[in-house]
């Protein structure tokens, strides 16, 4: 089956449509991404962050908050059909900074749905929660989880945790283990791992609107050359990647090649793998 992307095309494919969206991180990278092109979705996009949002467009809502406060992550799932959980510490940082955000967080996104009877999350976890497998493998979402850090485990937290509320309370999740969603792929890992926005847009759209998703854990990654990754458990939402990091292939080429045995070339995870420049 093939799929050539455009929103006609990807509104035919997944025609699906509610009326309140809550993108969290909608600040971020992705989030800003994803507040330009999940409006054809839904009546109202509520959009969240901790930082500065601007002003509410016609159509969205905007809340500041910060994910740790309970308090304020309840209020903030009011009236919501959906949750696009994309907000968190998107990088390897110490513990202490990784635990509000994303551990306590996405605690407290979880437990505000289940209270206002929210019935779908799509969750933006990360390679990194099996960043320890080696470039040399192909894996699919059955595999252990090998965290690269204390960001991959908050993913994989995230991702258990998701589990349990579909388990517990029928709370349905799609956990997106996003690979490199940037405009470029900029290094030779990301020839590999890279995400394009359409494709991303797709993923997502799938996720929100595919039904009887359970929980389901997918790669987001786009149509590249060479791959780690099998989606053959996610096969039931439909994702059809069409770009590929062919584009940037020539110029990520001119870059000196690394050392064989640089963590950046071993690894699955890449950089993330070793330890910052914080911790002992
Ligand atoms: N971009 C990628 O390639 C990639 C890869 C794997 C996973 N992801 C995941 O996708 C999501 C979005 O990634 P991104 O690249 O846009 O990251 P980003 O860092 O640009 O955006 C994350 C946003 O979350 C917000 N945030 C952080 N802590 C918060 C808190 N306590 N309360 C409320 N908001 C908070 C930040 O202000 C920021 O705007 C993240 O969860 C990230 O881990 C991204």
């Amino acid at each position: 089956m093939s799929f050539e992307f455009n929103q006609e095309a990807l509104l035919e494919a997944v025609p699906g449509r509610c009326h309140r969206i809550l993108l969290t991180g909608a600040a971020g990278n992705l989030g800003v991404v994803l507040r330009e092109r999940l409006k054809r979705r839904a009546d109202v996009v509520r959009v969240s962050d901790l930082v500065e949002l601007g002003h509410a467009a016609p159509g969205e809502e905007v809340v500041h908050c910060d994910l740790a406060d309970a308090a304020a992550v309840h209020e903030l799932v009011r009236d919501v059909d959906v949750i696009v959980h994309f907000g968190g510490v998107s990088v390897e940082r110490p513990f202490e900074q990784i635990l509000p955000a994303n551990i306590q967080g996405t605690f407290n996104v979880y437990e505000a749905a289940r209270r206002h009877g929210v019935r779908r999350v799509v969750f933006a976890s990360s390679n990194h929660v099996t960043g320890f497998y080696g470039q040399d493998e192909v894996i699919d979402a059955s595999v252990r989880p090998r965290p690269d850090g204390y960001y991959g485990v908050s993913k994989a937290f995230g991702e258990n945790l998701a589990q349990m509320y579909f388990d517990r309370y029928g709370i349905e999740t799609v956990a997106l283990r996003i690979g490199s969603s940037f405009p470029v792929a900029k290094d030779r890992r990301m020839l590999v791992t890279w995400l394009g926005y359409d494709d991303l847009e797709q993923l997502v759209c799938r996720a929100m609107f595919m039904p009887n998703v359970g929980h389901t854990v997918v790669y987001g990654v786009s149509a590249n050359r060479d791959h780690w990754w099998c989606n053959a458990q996610a096969e039931h939402l439909g994702f059809l990647p069409v770009q590929s990091s062919e584009q940037f292939r020539a110029q990520v080429e001119t870059l000196p090649p690394l050392d064989s045995n640089d963590p950046a070339v071993l690894y699955q995870g890449g950089a993330f793998t070793v330890q910052g420049p914080f911790g002992d």
